[in-house]
C-alpha cells in the first residue's frame, strides 16, 4: 500500500482588519497556485484555509515529509499571497517570511509546519487543528489529554489497541534537542517538562509499535528572529479511531479551555477558545486566542471533507467559560499574570521602552 504524507503548512502573510482574519483574495490566490500543483502531479490534493490572520495549506502528497519541492511550493504561494496582500495594504504583510529566499525548507524560516507519512488505514479519519493568538506550545495540555488522560481518553481503559498506551516525542526548543516518554510509565517524567510549553513541546506522539499518531508545529517565530514578529499560531495534526483515540477524545481536552500565551501584542496570556471556522476572528483585545478543527476521512490521498468540528453546541459551555475567563484575565490589566513574564517580555516590544528609562536608575545605598 503506498505511503502518503499530509502536510500543514501555515504563515501569517498579511491580515485582513490589522491581525484578525485572511482576506478572500489571500485564499483564492493560493488556491490557485496548489491546483496547479496538483496538474503538475507535485501533490494528490490540498485544502486552503485560514484561522485568524494565518494562511493554511492542507496539502497531501507522495514526497514523504521534509520535502524540498513541497516546501518550495508552500514558500512561493506564501511569497504570491504576500503580493496581494501588498497590493491591497493588508497588515503586517509577508509578516512571517522571515527570510528573503528560499533554502530548501521551510523549517527555521517562519512558517508553521507539521508533517506525517503513514500508509492509510481502510479509513482513515485525520483531524487538523489550526490555532491564532498563541504558542507552539499550546498543544502540549491537550496532547496530554489525549494519549495519556484515561479521564479523557476511555479507549485508554477499554479498548485493548490502545490499553499500551503511547510514546511522546519532547523538543526542547531553547537547546534544540529531543527526548522521548513512554506513557503510562513515564507519565511524571513527562509532565516535568511539557508543563513548561514556552520550552518543551510535544512534537509527535506514537503507538507502542511506532505509528505515527500526532504530530505539532514547534517553530518558534521569536527564536529564529531573535526579537517580537508576531506570535507561531501553532497548527497540529492528529490520526483518530482504531489504535487511535476516538474523533470525540481527540476533541474533548479543547472543553477546558486551558491559559494560553499569545494574546495581543503577543504579549498577554489568555483562555484558548475553541470555535467553527466562521468564528476564527479574534477581534477583541486582537482575541482570546482561538482554535478551530477540520476532520478529513483520507482516500486515496483525497481529502475528504472538511467538517469543521468545534460547529457543535457541545463546546458552547467551553466558550462562555472562556469568555468569563477572558474578562477575568482583562481586568488585570498591564499586570502578569495577564501579562507575560519578564523574562517572555524580551522578545515584545518593551526592551525599547526599558533601554529608554535605563539611565533614570540609581543605586539603592
Ligand atoms: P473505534 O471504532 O475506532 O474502535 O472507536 C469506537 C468509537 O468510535 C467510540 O466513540
Ligand atoms: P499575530 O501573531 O496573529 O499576527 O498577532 C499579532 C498581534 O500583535 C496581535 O495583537
Ligand atoms: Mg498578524
Ligand atoms: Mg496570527
Amino acid at each position: 500500500m503506498d505511503r502518503i504524507t499530509l502536510s500543514v503548512i501555515k504563515a501569517d502573510v498579511g491580515g485582513f482588519v490589522g491581525h484578525s482574519s485572511v482576506y478572500d483574495e489571500l485564499i483564492e490566490e493560493a488556491e490557485d497556485r496548489l491546483e496547479a500543483a496538483v496538474k503538475d502531479d507535485l501533490i494528490v490534493d490540498f485544502h486552503v484555509t485560514a484561522c485568524g490572520d494565518d494562511l493554511q495549506l492542507v496539502m497531501t502528497h507522495r514526497k514523504g515529509v521534509d520535502s524540498p519541492e513541497i516546501h518550495r511550493l508552500a514558500w512561493e504561494t506564501f511569497e504570491a499571497c504576500t503580493d496581494v496582500a501588498r497590493g491591497l495594504k493588508l497588515y503586517g504583510a509577508g509578516q512571517d517570511l522571515l527570510a528573503d529566499a528560499f533554502a530548501g525548507n521551510v523549517k527555521g524560516m517562519g512558517p508553521g509546519v507539521a508533517e506525517m507519512e503513514f500508509t492509510e488505514r481502510p479509513s482513515e479519519p485525520v483531524l487538523i487543528f489550526m490555532a491564532d493568538k498563541t504558542s507552539a506550545g499550546a498543544w502540549n495540555l491537550p496532547l496530554y489529554r489525549m494519549f495519556a488522560d484515561p479521564f479523557n481518553t476511555a479507549g485508554l481503559v477499554i479498548s485493548p489497541a490502545m490499553h499500551d498506551g503511547f510514546r511522546f516525542e519532547v523538543h526542547d526548543v531553547k537547546e534544540n534537542r529531543r527526548v522521548f516518554f513512554d506513557t503510562p510509565e513515564e507519565l511524571y517524567d513527562l509532565l516535568v517538562f511539557i508543563g513548561a510549553p514556552g520550552r518543551y513541546m510535544v512534537k509527535a506522539v506514537y503507538t507502542k509499535k511506532g505509528e505515527i499518531a500526532a504530530v505539532s508545529s514547534t517553530q518558534r517565530l521569536a527564536l529564529i528572529a531573535g526579537r517580537y514578529v508576531g506570535k507561531d499560531d501553532p497548527v497540529c495534526i492528529v490520526r483518530s479511531q482504531g489504535d487511535f483515540p476516538a474523533v470525540g477524545e481527540v476533541l474533548e481536552p479543547f472543553t477546558m479551555p486551558h491559559i494560553v500565551e499569545g494574546w495581543m501584542r503577543g504579549s498577554h496570556y489568555g483562555p484558548l477558545m475553541p470555535v467553527p471556522l466562521y468564528h476564527a476572528t479574534p477581534s477583541r483585545f486582537d482575541g482570546p486566542p482561538r482554535v478551530v478543527c477540520l476532520g478529513f476521512q483520507i482516500a486515496g490521498g483525497r481529502l475528504v471533507g472538511p467538517r469543521d468540528m468545534f460547529d457543535d453546541p457541545g463546546f458552547d459551555e467551553a466558550r462562555r467559560l472562556c469568555n468569563v475567563i477572558a474578562d477575568h484575565f482583562r481586568r488585570h490589566g498591564p499586570f502578569e499574570p495577564h501579562r507575560l513574564p519578564m523574562e517572555e517580555m524580551e522578545y515584545t516590544t518593551l526592551p525599547q521602552v526599558m533601554e529608554r528609562l535605563a539611565g533614570r536608575w540609581e543605586a539603592i545605598l
